[in-house]
Order: structure tokens, then sequence, then C-alpha cells
């Protein structure tokens, strides 16, 4: 039996005046997956989000969460299962992150003694209990992307939209960020994220959704991606000793099309429908080759990102 998306997105559209700013769009997002809408600035990533936050209605089309219809008579409901951290910060002039968060709270309803339990456990989640006293204003990009993080967790939602959480940070902070959505994702939360930077998500994200002038021009896995833009995988592989030999194991293994070794590392190149980079590992494991390495190249994903955004590939 099928179980109904948790999100559920058809024939979505959405037109500022004559401007069409999404253009009949179809999306599922199954309980449990982190999905990436990805796509270039314009393209209909924000106006989505807002629509499934209740915060926009839609031209045509349905959005469904949870089972409830998105629209003004559910808008209540939907609120209650959704977490929805915008693109921007507000500003909160002489406000502490503890009274930030007991403003929220209060918002969902949330007092005594579980309105403090709940703040621990947030501000402990996202790594900010060091943080409770300092004013909001006073932290950085990213401890207040963390801090958004932490406030639409109050109410326990089911659901996240996030509306490009790790645009504008520094490296470290996205990486911290990205620690946080997979252990929000381990907690059995269901994800929708967005963001104009491929690499961002790739490498977490159960599915993608290519989105592009409003369109929806693509939705699969990462390695369907690769597939539908004819591009294939790269493996980096590194061993502690024996490359020559371990290339010559890896040359046997099924999608692979060719190998070459360098400074000790073989690099691999593979068919994406029948290569498998995990059974690189396995078989070099099982034989006693020490790994030290073994990553994708992530060139290829954005090569396939632009192919499939320029229409190059039906
Ligand atoms: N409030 C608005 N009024 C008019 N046009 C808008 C408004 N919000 C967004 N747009 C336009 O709709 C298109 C999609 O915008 P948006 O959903 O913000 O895309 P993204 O988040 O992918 O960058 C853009 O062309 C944008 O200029
Ligand atoms: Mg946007």
């Amino acid at each position: 039996m099928h179980e109904e998306p948790v999100v559920r997105v058809r024939g979505l559209r959405k037109a500022y005046g004559a401007r069409e700013a999404v253009q009949g769009i179809d999306l599922d997002v199954h309980r449990g997956e982190i999905v990436a809408l990805l796509g270039p600035n314009g393209a209909g990533k924000t106006t989505t989000i807002k629509i499934l936050a209740t915060l926009l209605k839609p031209s045509y089309g349905e959005a469904r969460i949870d089972g409830l219809s998105v629209g003004p008579v559910n808008a209540r409901q939907v609120r209650s299962v959704i977490g929805y951290v915008p693109d921007y910060f507000g500003s909160y002039e002489d406000m502490v992150v503890l009274e930030y968060l007991e403003f929220f709270a209060a918002t969902y309803d949330i007092h005594g003694k579980k309105r403090k339990q709940v703040i621990d456990d947030v501000l402990s989640l996202t790594d900010l209990s060091y943080k409770a006293d300092a004013e909001v204003n006073s932290l950085s990009r990213g401890m207040q992307q963390r801090l958004s993080l932490a406030r639409v967790l109050l109410h326990d939602p089911k659901v996240l939209l996030l509306d490009e959480p790790a645009s504008g940070l520094d490296p470290r902070a996205r990486i911290e960020i990205r620690e946080l959505l997979k252990e929000l994702h381990r907690m059995g939360k269901t994800i929708l994220i967005s963001s104009h930077i491929l690499l961002e998500l790739a490498d977490f994200c159960t599915t993608i959704g290519i989105i592009e002038r409003g369109k929806m021009v693509f939705t699969g896995t990462v390695r369907e991606i690769l597939e539908r833009a004819k591009v294939g995988l790269v493996v980096n592989v590194g061993v502690a000793a024996n490359a020559a030999s371990a290339a010559e194991v890896i040359k046997l293994l099924p999608g692979v099309i060719g190998v070459e070794t360098f400074d000790g590392e073989v690099r691999v190149s593979l068919d994406p429908k029948l290569g498998d980079p995990s059974l690189i590992a396995h078989k070099l494991v099982t034989q006693g080759y020490k790994l030290t390495r073994l990553d994708e190249e992530r060139v290829n994903l954005e090569t396939a990102f632009m192919r499939l955004t320029k229409g190059l590939v039906q």
C-alpha cells in the first residue's frame, strides 16, 4: 500500500500580475525524505515554499501537507505540522536568544515547565545553549540561521520547509547547518529545502527537484540526474598501498569504463547506470586493501545540472 506523501503538490501555479512565477509544479515529498528544490534565482522556489507555508495563495493547483489541503480553511492546522524558515532573518532589537524563543513558544501555546524544557532542548540541538543570553542581533549569520531552526522546532513539526538555509554562510557555518539538517533527518523529520547551489545539498538529499522558470524540469536522485544528463560518474579511490593492483581489481567491476592511477590514487570512470561506488569499496576491503578515501567527483554533477537547466537534455 502506498502511503500518501507528506507534501503533495499538483499543477501548482502562481501569477504575480502578468508574471507567472510558478507554472504548473508537481512535487511529492514522502515521510522521512529530504528533498531539495534546486534552481537559479527567480525560478519560483520561494513562491512554492511560501504557498506550502500558507503565506501565499496559489492561482491554480493543489498543495497538501500531511493530508490537509493547504489553504485558508486549514491554515492553522497546516501551520501546526510545519516549521517554515524564510530566506531572511528579521531584526530583533534588544531581544536576547532566550526571550526570542520564549516569545515564539508562547505563540505556539507552549507554557510553563514544558516551555523551559522545549527551549532547553532546541537550544542544545542547535548548539546555541551557550548563547541563551546573547542579543539576537549580535549573532553571526550562521547562528541566526540555527536560531531560526530552533524556533521552528519548538512545536515539534513533522515537516520542515527551509528556504535557502545555507545561503550567505561561510563554509564552516554551512557545514554546521548541514550537520544539523542531517541530525533532523535522523530524527525522522521530513524536509523540503531550497537552494540555488547544487553542491550544497547533493550529498544528503534523497531526491532533487530541479526547477527552472517556474517549471520542474527534473526530479530524481543524484544518480538519476547523472544518468539523465548522460554524464559519467567519476570516483576517486585512495588506498594505503598497492594502487596499481587495486586498479586491476576495480577494472573488473560492473559499470567501470576506465581507470587511471596517479599519486597513489585510482580515478575510476563509471557508467552511472551500472556502476556503484559502494561496490568498489566493498570489493577492495574484502580483498584486504586499506581504503583512505572514496569520493565522487563533484564537477560532473555541476555539468549535469547545467545540462538539465539549459534544456540540453529531455
Ligand atoms: N511579490 C512579487 N511580486 C511580483 N513578482 C514576484 C514577487 N515575488 C516573486 N516574484 C517573481 O517571481 C519569480 C519567482 O520568484 P521566487 O519564487 O522568489 O524565485 P526563487 O526563490 O527561485 O529565486 C521571479 O521572477 C520574481 O521576480
Ligand atoms: Mg528564493
